[in-house]
């Protein structure tokens, strides 16, 4: 990926995040910190006079076609808040930068136009608008970079994810960028020192297991990926696996997924389309998510090829989907549920190592049930956790 397409992706995964979260959201502030850096390394390889247009379905950097971000789905959205150009004119220093974000942000969540905030004769140095703006200064050399901070609850992600399931089932189409930034968000989580390795939340609500469930999943999945010493592509790639292992029950009537009792078999078939529901939705985006449809696909299929969906052959799953099937397993049990009570931690390891190797990757177990044991003392239950429905 070139300088540019980082520094353009990097920007609006900020924008992203400080639409799902806020600016004051320790999310925001580690996208906004990324994306500054990569206007940086940006302005090493290019000079720092720079220049982006998006118009017509393309972005033009330096009268050159981006061909990597055509028919990239921020060209829209950029040219429809009017800023269809963007110009840094110099070296800018975190403050000025952190106010362009501002103003950005401002811009696209359609506040009042003012005239100010398109800075056409401003002094800054960046600056963005319908046209192209001239006579830039140059400003003071940046000085330290934005620093994130991390004071973190989890529930603006378990809102962000009841939005992108919502989103799912209202457009049929996945908000790729957003779960990207949710997944980074839910890492910095993960990794805070004081904060929840794991959050086991305790629904008040059933319809709100599947929001829950997937922010556990992913930072489990992760977890285990960083366990096994995957790379970091490869960790994040798992985390977006995870996180959208079931959206294909948004396709599942909700009276069914929520049915406290025994299932029908006609309600079982319901639940089991899920995993092909939800590949296919992963499939059909612009950008498919390979990874994580075969792992939607796969989860429920078992080391010893029971499970579902029914198959004809015999073949080994993925990766991907055994790492994803034990964490969500796991889950699935440390929840509590209409008609059981959630089990306890040790209660469910034991299930995990018995099903070793029939059920389970006997390697991934293994490993999964020795980082479950060593984090005990770090997981935090987290009560009542209120998803406002939309
Ligand atoms: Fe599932
Ligand atoms: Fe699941």
């Amino acid at each position: 990926m070139s300088d540019a397409v980082r520094f353009l992706t990097g920007l609006t995964q900020a924008l992203s995040a400080s639409v799902l979260y806020g600016e004051n959201h320790p999310a925001y502030r580690r996208a906004a910190d990324a994306a500054f850096r990569q206007l940086q390394d940006l302005q090493k390889a290019e000079g720092t006079r720079l220049e982006f247009s998006f118009l017509d379905g393309e972005v033009v950097f330096r009268e050159r076609v981006v061909h990597e971000l055509c028919a990239w789905e921020w060209i829209p959205r950029l040219a429809e808040a009017g800023i269809q150009r963007i110009e840094v004119g110099g070296e800018a220093g975190p403050d000025e930068f952190e106010e362009f974000l501002d103003l950005l942000i401002g811009r696209l969540a359609g506040r009042p136009f003012d005239s100010s905030s398109i800075r056409h004769e401003g002094n800054g140095n960046l600056r963005f608008g319908h046209v192209s703006v001239h006579r830039m200064q140059p400003a003071a050399p940046a000085a330290t970079s934005v620093l994130a901070t991390l004071d973190y609850g989890l529930h603006e992600e378990c809102q962000a994810i009841h939005w992108l399931h919502e989103e799912v089932s209202r457009s049929g189409r996945l908000p790729l960028l957003e779960a990207e930034v949710l997944v980074q968000s839910l890492s910095v989580a993960m990794h805070a020192e004081r904060a929840t390795v794991l959050p086991l939340l305790q629904l008040k609500d059933f319809d709100q297991y599947t929001t829950t469930h997937s922010m556990n999943v992913a930072v489990l999945a992760m977890a285990l990926a960083e366990a096994l010493e995957l790379g970091s592509a490869q960790v994040r790639a798992v985390g977006v696996a995870g996180l959208l292992h079931d959206l294909g029950k948004v396709r599942v009537p909700r009276e069914v997924l929520l049915k406290p009792g025994k299932l029908t078999d006609a309600e079982r078939a319901e639940i089991q389309r899920h995993p092909a529901e939800g590949a296919r939705i992963l499939l059909a985006g612009d950008q498919p998510l390979d990874l994580a449809a075969v792992v939607a696909y796969e989860h429920h299929l078992m080391l010893d090829g029971s499970g579902y969906p029914c198959r004809h052959s015999q073949r080994d799953t993925h990766y991907g989907s055994r790492l994803v099937h034990v964490c969500d397993v796991y889950d699935a049990l440390r929840t509590r549920r209409p008609y059981r009570d959630a089990w306890e931690s040790e209660t469910a390891l034991q299930y995990v190592e018995q099903r070793a190797g029939l059920e389970f990757d006997p390697a991934l177990a293994a490993v999964f049930t020795a980082m479950v044991r060593r984090w005990d003392h770090r997981v935090m239950a987290v009560p009542e956790v209120a998803v406002t429905a939309s």
